[in-house]
């Protein structure tokens, strides 16, 4: 596959530290960026952070700070948990850029100059504490305010409204006709579901009395826009310079679904006559021990101490293994050491380990040709086309875990023909037969190796690399020596490997 792919994160918001939330959607960009480069296609692969709005201006005032100072501080944070994860992004967006509002500021005035931004006076009630106005649907099941609203007073407002409803149709006819715009599949149906009932015109301001932290209006200085309008606009602004509009795909959480992505950002765009993206990939969300993983519980916070303790690649794989795109998974202590311990330790290291000692012991390190084929031997390359397959279509759909569960069948079936053919017996034996058996078992998990550890690059780069030198292997930049081959012969392997080592600490609780 050849061609340009522009993939982006959702841009986090920097009224915060990062949490598990954050780590995952960058991971799972990350090993799908990785995975399109190796396919050859020349990858742009952009995350950032949200600087503007309300609670920034709000933390910043609390924390006697202005609010410049205190996103430049957690943008640090933010950066250096990139480093920490091995994100591979070509770009890093902060909205208060230059780049970015100029590109915000355009796109306001052609919609205004279009007669599609106009000015209202909207009455109702208002809650002081989220700074938003209420309908009747946010009212409880008594009829009263929820809690969360603070103080709610009846009030009227001047701000400015796009015209989003002139593209109501239009979406519902670009979702039903591109059925891969929205994946997973059935996310689709909320997003139809929202845009059954007629759109209300979008808000995209507040004066500047009560947010200051935002956008100026190129046309109104009184006002600052909306953080949404701000925040879509990303992905558009950052590549304003290059050739690589639309992009590929954002990859999302289902929270901000609908309306942000699906609605409000396809129809801006088509307001503005530029083409929507290509797809949003929308993933679930993490509990840490079935709780919802939250800044204010510290809880999510936390498990970021995996990759202190056990290291990036081991942390990325059980995001990558546990969480099926698409669906809500569950973040536990005994979870991340299971599969540590299972998966990684006994199912690959172990397997790795193995193959050096045999080779060692019986060809002074240098792994011998295959020469006895029989059926062992058959069914582990035939095991392999079919995983290599699976692992390709898995890709296809972005569907990590399920790619990494096929791989896994075939690491232990790597495990179990070694069991069938006891090299240590075969070892002992004096018939030439056995002896070119043992050469050939050997051959066999060296070749095995190989391509694991081809497949595993993009979600485990660094120890995927480790992996293949440790075994004699060159470190592929691309998928072309993905299948079954002779390469894994003839190769001197290191004497031993110690790709997860057993960790007694859990992490340390935080401070
Ligand atoms: N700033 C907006 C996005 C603007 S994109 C133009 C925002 N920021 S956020 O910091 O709240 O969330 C950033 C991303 O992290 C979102 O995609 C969100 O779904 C994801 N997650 C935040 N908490 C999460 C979990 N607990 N689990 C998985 N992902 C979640 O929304």
């Amino acid at each position: 596959m050849s061609g340009s792919f522009y993939i982006t994160t959702a841009i986090d918001y920097a009224n915060g530290a990062p949490h598990l939330g954050h780590a995952y959607e960058k991971v799972l960009a990350d090993v799908l960026a990785r995975h399109a480069r190796m396919t050859g296609r020349k990858v742009h692969f952009l995350t950032g952070l949200d600087e503007h709005g309300q609670k920034v201006q709000q933390t910043a005032q609390q924390r006697g700070v202005s609010p410049q100072a205190l996103v430049d501080e957690v943008a640090v944070g933010f950066k250096s948990m990139l480093v920490g994860l091995d994100i591979s992004n070509d770009d890093y967006i902060r909205t208060t850029e230059p780049r970015h509002t100029k590109v915000v500021q355009d796109f306001l005035s052609r919609l205004y100059a279009e007669g599609l931004i106009f000015k209202d006076t909207k009455s109702g009630w208002y809650s002081v504490r989220q700074e938003q106005f209420l309908s009747d649907k946010d009212r409880d099941e008594n009829g009263e305010w929820p809690e969360i609203y603070g103080e709610v007073t009846q009030t009227s407002e001047e701000n400015y409204y796009f015209r989003i409803s002139k593209f109501q149709s239009w979406l519902v006819d670009h979702i039903r006709s591109n059925p891969d715009f929205i994946l997973p599949r059935f996310r689709q149906n909320q997003v139809l579901e929202f845009l059954k009932e007629p759109m209300n015109d979008l808000c995209i301001s507040r004066p500047k009395s009560r947010l200051t932290w935002g956008v100026e209006l190129p046309f109104d200085p009184g006002f600052v826009t909306y953080v949404w309008f701000d925040a879509l606009t990303n992905y558009y602004s950052a590549v304003a310079d290059k050739d690589l509009w639309p992009a590929d795909l954002h990859v999302i959480g289902k929270d901000i679904l609908s309306p942000p992505h699906a609605v409000y950002w396809p129809c801006m765009l088509k307001a503005l006559g530029i083409e929507p993206p290509r797809r949003l990939l929308v993933h679930g969300w993490w509990t840490i021990d079935k709780k919802k993983a939250s800044k204010s519980s510290g809880n999510a916070t936390d498990s970021l101490a995996y990759v202190q303790s056990h290291g990036t690649d081991a942390f990325r794989y059980y995001l990558s293994r546990e969480m099926v795109v698409g669906q809500d998974a569950d973040f536990s202590d005994a979870g991340f050491n299971g599969r540590y311990k299972a998966d990684l330790g006994n199912s690959l290291g172990n397997l790795v380990n193995r193959l050096l000692n045999m080779v060692g012991r019986n060809c002074s390190g240098t792994v011998p040709a295959a020469v006895a084929d029989e059926d062992p031997e058959r069914s582990v390359r035939a095991l392999w086309t079919e995983t290599r397959k699976a692992y390709d279509e898995a890709f296809a759909e972005h569907q990590v875990s399920r790619a990494l569960e096929g791989l896994w069948t075939f690491i232990n079936a790597l495990n179990a023909y070694i069991e069938t053919r006891a090299p240590w017996k075969l070892a002992k034996s004096a018939d030439p037969a056995d002896r070119a058996r043992l050469d050939s078992c050997l051959a066999h998990v060296s070749e095995g190796l190989r391509l694991v550890g081809t497949a595993l690059l993009p979600v485990m780069p660094g120890t995927a690399r480790t992996m293949l030198e440790h075994i004699g292997q060159p470190v592929p930049a691309d998928y072309s020596a993905f299948d079954w081959s002779a390469a894994g012969s003839g190769v001197k392997v290191a004497e031993k490997c110690i790709l997860f080592p057993q960790v007694d600490t859990p992490p340390a609780p935080p401070a």
